[in-house]
């Protein structure tokens, strides 16, 4: 197999000139082509209205296909929304006669708050101070009733990685549903649904998949789609234009069920040539450079006598490393534009395909030469 030219490829990300960007897990890097893209839609629609639109939508479908091949799932099982916290909300709306969840503590906001405002019975499962869980207290809540188990793929702070094809296999036999929210890893990690046993999976797709604000993508399992019964409605939600309103059978189920009004244009359009983009180098060939450039990181940062507040096994990585910090370091980084996120005495570092290994250097020389300048 030929070589992959990192540095050409990182080359088409022009933010990378200006700083040392340890961002992706709050926001991705946009390629050129990508901004390219956002811009001929509005050139488009400027010069041609609706003219171009069946172009629109045959790109939309094109996606749609690439998206399902991602994630191993059909098309018809794959939606677009504009991002998780509606379509968590839509989900806890629609699933409301379910009232047992099992939750994880910590998580993103978007993952627990829905369950929670819809007033769902929620098992919290404890994290250690490292943040880890363990999977038994899952079992335990499925033993007990549970009907929904709802996580995070990669967690946001820590970059813990859960293990879905466990914690999948448990709510299958339980036949509880298994809702999961790969924001923080879908594009950077290879993820089968169906050998995951996920029922509802979404993942907005600024991050890891480079892909611009606005667009998520849905996958609900065909199997599940009749337990999942939208109340937010509109024209969309018909399974044709024409058909009465009032009756039910014209309604669509499943993850079309989602798209309520016009498509998001020009959103999933950017969002489009983004993937195919990520396509092209392969999403296995860019976990192996994302751990291989967080191994290199991790050893860095260990000879300076930090390291990461979770452990970092094999099973559990992800492109997150985070590691506690003064505030006052994680600001001189800032002002010598080496990009990353703070909280709470951690910074939180991220790398995607596009990082390199002097990225790394810079960043520990820098921490190194705060402590020890010459
Ligand atoms: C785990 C996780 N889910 C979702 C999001 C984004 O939520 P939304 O798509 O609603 O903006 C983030 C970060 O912004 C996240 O870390």
């Amino acid at each position: 197999m030929e070589e992959i030219n990192w540095e050409s490829i990182r080359s088409d990300y022009p933010v990378l000139d200006k700083c040392t960007y340890f961002n992706t897990a709050s926001s991705g890097a946009i390629a050129k082509s990508t901004a390219d893209a956002m811009r001929a839609f509005a050139n488009d629609q400027l010069s041609n209205a609706t003219l171009n639109r069946s172009a629109w939508l045959s790109e939309i479908e094109m996606t749609r296909s690439a998206v399902a091949k991602m994630v191993g799932a059909s098309e018809s099982e794959i939606a677009f929304t504009p991002d998780v916290s509606i379509t968590m909300s839509l989900t806890a709306q629609a699933l409301e006669n379910k009232t047992r969840i099992a939750l994880l503590r910590d998580e993103f906001p978007s993952v627990v708050l829905p369950w929670i405002s819809h007033g769902y019975d929620v098992t919290w499962i404890e994290r250690a101070q490292d943040q880890t869980f363990n999977l038994a207290d899952f079992e335990k809540a499925l033993n007990d009733g549970t009907k929904i188990v709802t996580v995070s793929w990669v967690h946001y702070n820590s970059g813990i990685t859960t293990d879905l094809v466990t914690l999948g296999k448990m709510c299958k036999a339980h036949r509880a549903l298994f809702i999961v929210d790969c924001t923080q890893g879908l594009g950077a990690i290879p993820l089968d649904v169906k050998a995951c046993d996920i029922d509802i999976l979404m993942a907005s797709t600024f991050k890891w998949l480079t892909g611009g604000y606005g667009n998520c993508i849905l996958y609900v399992s065909n199997e599940i789609k009749d337990q999942v019964r939208q109340k937010a409605m509109g024209w969309s939600s018909l399974t044709d234009f024409g058909q009465d309103p009032s009756i039910r059978a014209n309604w669509k189920v499943g993850a079309s069920s989602y798209e309520l009004g016009h498509p998001k244009y020009s959103n999933i359009l950017t969002f489009s040539k983004a993937l195919q983009k990520i396509e092209a180098i392969g999403i296995a060939q860019i976990n192996e450079r994302i751990n291989s450039l967080t191994t290199y990181l991790e050893d860095r940062l260990s000879s300076i006598g930090l390291s990461p507040i979770a452990p970092r096994l094999s099973r559990n990585r992800s492109g997150i490393m985070t590691v506690r910090l003064e505030k006052s370091i994680y600001d001189r980084l800032n002002c010598d534009q080496i990009i990353a996120t703070y909280r709470e005495n951690y910074i939180r570092l991220s790398l995607h395909f596009y990082n390199d290994f002097k990225d790394v250097d810079r960043l520990t020389e820098a921490i190194s030469g705060y402590s020890h300048p010459n």
